[in-house]
């Protein structure tokens, strides 16, 4: 796929239209649903210990959706497990609608990468599953089951293990069981990752399409920046060695988001902006260069 021609000058990608910066005026107005509070995790390794995160603060409101990019090992997985609850940070705290949260809760669903439905259930026993762990009766549990199966479209599959469905349909299920239980907040680690391109962004525009129908804030971890920009509100950018928060960029592409706006000037200034964050010494001398050099040898010819 070609790049935006270097002729015309990527906007900045702190630009917003009218509309957008109208979006991020009405998220700013509501209410803080997942709070991150200088949270730093060590970890004793075998020359001392490893600080995977130190000091990442971050604020996430009601029904926004925040992509946590950064390159491998930079703690995201560490980060979203603590949020999980599967994992204890050593400094800091987590606030769920204002509240410290500890260990897992039915407040905050989780989407892994790997596929976790049990085997032996079906798909509507899967979904149930999560129900029944937060207190519901069978009897309740499985029309409302049948409600977040229909939601991420595989209601002819309810009765079907998890063995007869495609990565895609599999992935569909997690997010319907870990939905059901109404969490506050969805975690996601790399939920596509396992996926082909084409699944991949089948399920990227299916998740967008469920959000907007539930009321739940996102928090999506990716190392794909397109995956990123496409579904995010803002990006929050990772460094490694320490894991710290480099920069949280609120992204300027309007919704509704497709494909189609991959090489929209917005999309361009901010895929570049991450690529910068991201890879910074590959990135910058790179770029000019062979731009000056075929400038220079039209020059000559003339
Ligand atoms: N259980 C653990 N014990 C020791 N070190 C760990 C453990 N989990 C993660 N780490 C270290 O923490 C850092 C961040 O890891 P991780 O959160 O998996 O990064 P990412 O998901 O961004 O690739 C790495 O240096 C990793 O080796
Ligand atoms: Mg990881």
């Amino acid at each position: 796929m070609s790049s935006t021609p270097s002729s015309y000058p990527l906007p900045d990608y702190r630009d917003q239209s009218p509309a957008v910066a109208a979006r991020f005026a009405r998220i700013k107005e509501r209410p803080v649903v997942l709070e991150v509070d200088k949270l730093g995790r060590q970890f004793a390794g075998e020359h001392g210990p490893v600080t995977a995160l130190r000091d990442i603060s971050f604020q996430v409101r009601r029904r926004e959706f925040v992509c946590v990019i950064g390159p491998s090992g930079c703690g995201k997985s560490t980060l979203i497990r603590i949020l999980a609850g599967l994992d204890e940070p050593t400094s800091g705290r987590m606030l769920v609608d204002g509240r410290e949260s500890h260990g897992p809760s039915p407040e905050r669903g989780m989407v892994f990468q790997g596929y976790t439905l049990f085997p032996w259930l079906t798909v509507k026993r899967n979904v149930m599953f999560g129900l029944e762990m937060a207190g519901k009766a069978a009897n309740e549990a499985g029309p409302e089951a049948h409600q977040w199966i229909d939601l991420v479209g595989l209601g002819k599959f309810a009765d079907s293990y998890p063995h007869q469905l495609s990565g895609g349909m599999k992935q569909r299920v997690a997010i319907a069981r870990a939905l059901a239980p109404n969490p506050r907040v969805l975690l996601m680690d790399e939920p596509f990752g396992a996926l082909d391109a084409q699944t991949r962004a089948q399920m990227q525009s299916h998740l967008l399409e469920i959000w907007r129908n539930v009321d739940v804030t996102i928090l999506f971890i990716t190392h794909d920046l397109d995956e990123a920009i496409l579904l995010a509100d803002r990006i929050l950018v990772l460094k490694a060695n320490p894991g710290e928060v480099q920069e949280i960029i609120e992204v300027p592409v309007p919704r509704p988001r497709s494909l189609d706006q991959l090489q929209s000037p917005e999309f361009q200034a901010t895929r570049r902006r991450l690529d910068e964050l991201i890879h910074p010494k590959v990135h910058a001398p790179t770029e000019r260069l062979p731009i000056v050099r075929l400038t220079q040898a039209g020059d000559d010819v003339e």
